[in-house]
């Protein structure tokens, strides 16, 4: 396999915020993952997990979706705040039916997001709340002077109004979220919109829920109608982005395969499913380009992931999935096809964090585990705002097919940041090592660190008895070749190597 890469033709920057994450409130991933409440006996401050917020520190997570998901739709914020004994309890319907207590609301959700170090990206309710709602949830956050809703912020113990960019106008509209048509939800999006207010200094990014996988039509409906005067976009949008949402599964979506054990052929059908957001991004962009030729909309690819069959004995309403390095080489891919689309992809949200579908974290009890998945994310963090060197690979084999879907074997991207290098590369082959030659021009570069996250098997997952089953090694398979750089990528492996440019 070989590619160029112009060290000097820089592409655009890969936005931080690619690398972003959702925590719902579903299943384990709040209640009994990051919150475990201040009694427990666990290490937290105000209710939030230490151990968890350390390990995902690591990640320089840079934004934090939340309540939702199809949570968010029923989620009214006021029930979340003010004295904990006194918040009302709901259902949440949506996963399990199970009653929701209202104990980890806006005030530990900002909480959370500061542990974090992370931005907070809030889901606003549009399916079953009022724009009166939503706009002073705004006001409440993110107002200093005096208002009924900063005072009311106040009364429950933060003076100071927070910082909130990113701004979620429903979720799913078209399903959970309302079950609408895309030419009633633009209205809606207009309408909301026109509420989520600027308050002092702070600037709002506001996506309005997007489309289902490949809905071109969706997004062509929201384009159509995003100018403050009707038309398309312009000086005063109304929002700034429009999402989609798109769930790598196997064999099909009606049928999903388990998450450990895995034919090859389902292994491969994955593979095939997770190349399918390019294709996804890409007919998303080519209608928005008609609209916005500048790419002054943002794309923003708010749910992606691996979504399994539920683990045995446990509630399959909770989502809860083990997560081995097949998981991992589906987000190194997507990695790699989200920096290709760094001009119109403005973020990208994986889900989720903790124990939920590809989650990062999963934890039994006081005990917890990094997953493969984890690890990648770890590794290409040197991308987040660096600029793209577009590469292109040309394979050394037939693509591949799956169920009639095409795909390649082999995948890299880099960027560049602060005189570094990173070379990210996946070699999704069952069984064969590829060989990757990049041609390095434009400049003289040096050898640095590499590493790899392999295992013997596709199939290797973390245990909580063996939670280092794939973890990253040093990896000594890639060296210079005159001015290429060469890589041997085993099969089923993700290797990275950074460059120092002089
Ligand atoms: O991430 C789980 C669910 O998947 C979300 O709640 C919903 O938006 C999507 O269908």
């Amino acid at each position: 396999m070989t590619a160029v890469v112009n060290l000097d033709v820089p592409g655009p920057t890969i936005s931080r915020h690619l690398y972003g994450h959702f925590a719902e409130h579903l299943g384990r991933c709040i209640y009994d993952g990051f919150y475990v409440g201040e009694d427990s006996a666990l290490s937290n401050i105000g209710g939030i997990r230490t151990d968890l917020v350390q390990a995902l520190r690591a990640l320089d997570i840079p934004n934090l979706r939340w309540p939702g998901g199809c949570f968010a739709d029923e989620y009214h914020w006021r029930d979340g705040i003010g004295p904990k004994e006194s918040r009302p309890s709901m259902v949440n319907t949506h996963w399990g039916n199970v009653v929701e207590n209202n104990h980890f609301g806006t005030h530990e959700f900002m909480q959370l997001c500061e542990m974090l170090g992370a931005e907070p990206y809030i889901s606003g309710n549009v399916g079953s709340g009022t724009v009166q709602e939503m706009s002073e949830w705004v006001e409440y956050l993110t107002r200093s002077g005096d208002s009924p809703m900063s005072r009311l912020r106040k009364e429950n113990g933060r003076e100071q109004p927070w910082k909130v960019k990113f701004w979620g106008i429903g979720n799913e509209t078209w399903g959970c979220g309302g079950n609408m048509r895309a030419e009633y939800f633009a209205d809606l999006a207009r309408q909301y919109a026109t509420y989520c207010k600027n308050h002092d200094d702070n600037v709002l990014y506001r996506v309005a829920s997007g489309a289902r996988d490949d809905d071109y039509s969706w997004t062509e409906t929201l384009m159509k109608s995003i100018g403050s005067l009707g038309g398309s976009p312009g000086p005063r949008d109304l929002y700034q982005a429009t999402s989609f949402h798109y769930y790598t599964s196997a064999p099909t979506w009606e049928n999903k395969g388990r998450a450990t054990s895995f034919t090859d052929e389902e292994y491969d059908l994955t593979m095939a499913k997770a190349w399918r957001i390019d294709e996804i991004i890409t007919g998303h962009s080519r209608v928005m380009d008609c609209y916005d030729p500048q790419a002054r909309i943002g794309l923003v690819c708010d749910e992606w992931g691996t979504w399994w069959k539920a683990e045995k004995n446990t509630n399959p309403r909770f989502l809860f999935q083990q997560n081995t390095l097949r998981d991992a080489l589906v987000a190194s891919l997507h990695f790699d096809i989200f920096h290709r689309h760094a001009r119109r992809l403005t973020m990208a949200n994986i889900a989720q964090t903790v124990n939920v579908l590809q989650a990062m974290i999963l934890t039994e009890g006081d005990r917890f585990l990094l997953t493969p998945t984890y690890h990648v994310f770890e590794m290409n963090k040197g991308h987040q705002d660096a600029t793209l060197l577009p590469l292109h690979v040309i394979q050394d084999s037939a693509r591949r097919e799956a169920d009639g879907l095409e795909f390649d074997a082999v995948s890299a991207s880099a960027s560049v940041k602060d005189g570094r290098v990173l070379v990210s590369a996946t070699n999704l082959d069952l069984h064969d090592d590829a060989r990757l030659r990049l041609d390095l021009r434009g400049g003289p570069w040096t050898l640095g660190e590499a590493r790899i996250l392999t295992a013997p098997a596709v199939r290797s997952h973390n245990t909580f008895d063996d939670p280092s089953a794939v973890s990253p090694q040093k990896f000594d398979g890639a060296d210079r070749d005159g001015d290429a750089l060469v890589v041997d990528v085993p099969a089923h492996s993700f290797v990275t190597v950074q460059l120092g440019l002089q």
